[in-house]
């Protein structure tokens, strides 16, 4: 899947969290990635910059650990691992008393390159890391900071957050990760949606009956106990990666794939999405949790088991949503999405409405409505079901069939991770494929009263069995308006 490589600008590139998870499971194999396809220029530097005492040897070392765990081993040439290991450097930083930074100015020195500071840290220090880069001098005009979410857990604290960002880094120089928006098939839908005529003409209320976006999980609580019994699928998924998708689906076609073209057409759709206050959110939410079940051919605990407490955490749930706006007003969006499901699956599913009338006779079967799935993960691809005749003399019997574009099947390579992109993304500048404030802030404007409807209705979670699809009452949801869910195969 791979294209043509084209070099980027030298950069410096500084990560607070160097010796975290988050540096260790995607952003240094992406970056060894992009090594070892010559993607950098000299002189390139990578900085780890962690709480931990420990030696630039100590921190190769680390670095090393991590490429050879997390990227396969065939992908990894030894001469570039050599290469990209020399580019580490570390230094101790203490981002809650200060300490260090001026070590870190020493180590970045009098370089003018890009410079691009990731917070992979918990967002209770990015104002702290944001100050005290400005009190030491270190943010140049060519410098970024990247953010992970969670960017809040509210619309309050999101704005707290993007405040004390923003009071020491311009907008254009501030890059709010979604990874979802680096999935190689979800920039494809910008690319199925745009550079194809056939489907722009159909995209709207008089043709779609609905959508559905499903983002699966079979991983439980895996070791992220204190962040996510606080958060929850809400806050965790739907605030950000599932409305991204959403936005992806309904917006209007931008003018151009310039950053704030895509973000002002992301922004309308967010800001046309039906508020679910208190008496709707019975109706059009479900809140769901994982009990003791099955996953991976093995028993697996409930999620107050494995936390240790009991907890109301959400870790399912399913949404009717809905868009006022010309486009989409009466096509309802059902998303879902959880924790300890039946598999892992990430799709979205466009259902076409039914055809007017049918020429058929009953002996034909069903006419079914067409539909496109639009499969994020795994098996990447996309696949528009049609009807067809069956072959053969036995008469007129259709039979639903789906044409089918699998990404393994017609693209050569590896697909690269998220992280590749983005990280590349970030040293060219290109903002298209990050989160701007306003659309962090309607997300968080359109979830809290959701939210709070829940609070308010003590709308407790409904218990399901670990890989199952989630509590009956997400059936329910959909079925309450003659709709199913599409069943992934
Ligand atoms: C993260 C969530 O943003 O996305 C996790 O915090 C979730 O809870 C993960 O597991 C899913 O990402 P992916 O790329 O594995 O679908």
């Amino acid at each position: 899947m791979t294209s043509q490589i084209i070099k980027v600008d030298p950069f410096d590139f500084i990560i607070f969290g160097g010796t975290g998870d988050l540096s260790e499971r995607k952003l240094l194999p992406a970056l060894y990635y992009r090594q070892s396809d010559h993607q950098f220029s000299e002189p390139t530097r990578i900085i780890g910059a962690s709480r931990s005492r420990m030696s630039d040897e100590e921190f190769k070392a680390f670095a090393e650990k991590a490429i050879r765990e997390h990227v396969k081993a065939e992908d990894i040439d030894e001469d570039e691992l050599r290469q990209f290991i020399n580019r580490l450097s570390y230094v101790t930083v203490d981002a809650k008393n200060g300490d260090g930074f001026e070590e870190l100015k020493q180590a970045i020195g009098e370089s003018q390159c890009i410079r691009a500071f990731y917070l992979a840290v918990t967002p209770a220090l990015f104002g702290e890391i944001a100050h005290n880069l400005q009190s030491h001098g270190l943010i140049t005009p060519n410098s970024r900071i990247v953010v992970e979410k969670p960017i809040g857990r509210d619309l309050q604290s999101a704005k707290k957050l993007n405040d004390e960002i923003g009071s020491v880094f311009g907008e254009h120089q501030i890059f709010r990760i979604d990874h979802y928006l680096g999935k190689e098939t979800v920039q494809n839908l910008l690319a199925l949606r745009f550079a194809n005529a056939l489907y722009e003409p159909l995209w709207n209320s008089a043709h779609i009956d609905h959508v559905q976006i499903t983002v699966a999980e079979t991983v439980g609580l895996e070791d992220r106990v204190t962040y996510y019994d606080t958060a929850g699928a809400l806050r965790d998924m739907v605030q950000n990666h599932m409305l991204q998708l959403l936005c992806l689906v309904a917006m209007e076609p931008p003018s151009s794939t310039e950053a704030n073209a895509v973000r002002d057409e992301k922004l309308k759709v967010l800001r046309s999405l039906k508020r679910i206050n208190g008496a709707e959110a019975p109706k059009q939410t479900v809140r769901g949790q994982y009990k003791a079940g099955a996953s991976a051919g093995g028993p697996v605990n409930g999620y107050v088991e494995e936390l240790g407490k009991p907890s109301d955490t959400e870790t399912f749930v399913a949404i009717k949503a809905e868009i006022e706006n010309w486009r989409w007003s009466g096509v309802p969006f059902y998303l879902r999405t959880g924790k300890r499901l039946a598999a892992r699956v990430s799709e979205i599913c466009i259902e076409f409405k039914h055809i007017p009338h049918s020429i058929f006779d009953e002996s034909a079967g069903n006419v079914y409505c067409n539909k496109l799935i639009i499969r994020l993960q795994p098996d990447e691809g996309v696949k528009q079901f049609i009807m067809m005749k069956d072959p053969g003399p036995g008469g007129m019997r259709l039979r639903q069939i789906p044409l089918d574009m699998t990404f393994a099947q017609n693209f050569k390579g590896r697909a690269p991770d998220a992280y590749e992109r983005l990280v590349m993304d970030v040293i060219r500048g290109s903002q298209t494929l990050f989160m701007r404030r306003d659309e962090v802030e309607a997300a968080w404007a359109w979830t809290d009263p959701i939210l709070k409807a829940w609070a308010d209705n003590g709308l407790e979670v409904q218990g399901y069995t670990a890989g199952t699809w989630g509590p009956s009452a997400s059936i329910a949801l959909i079925e309450r308006d003659g709709r199913t869910w599409h069943e992934s195969d």
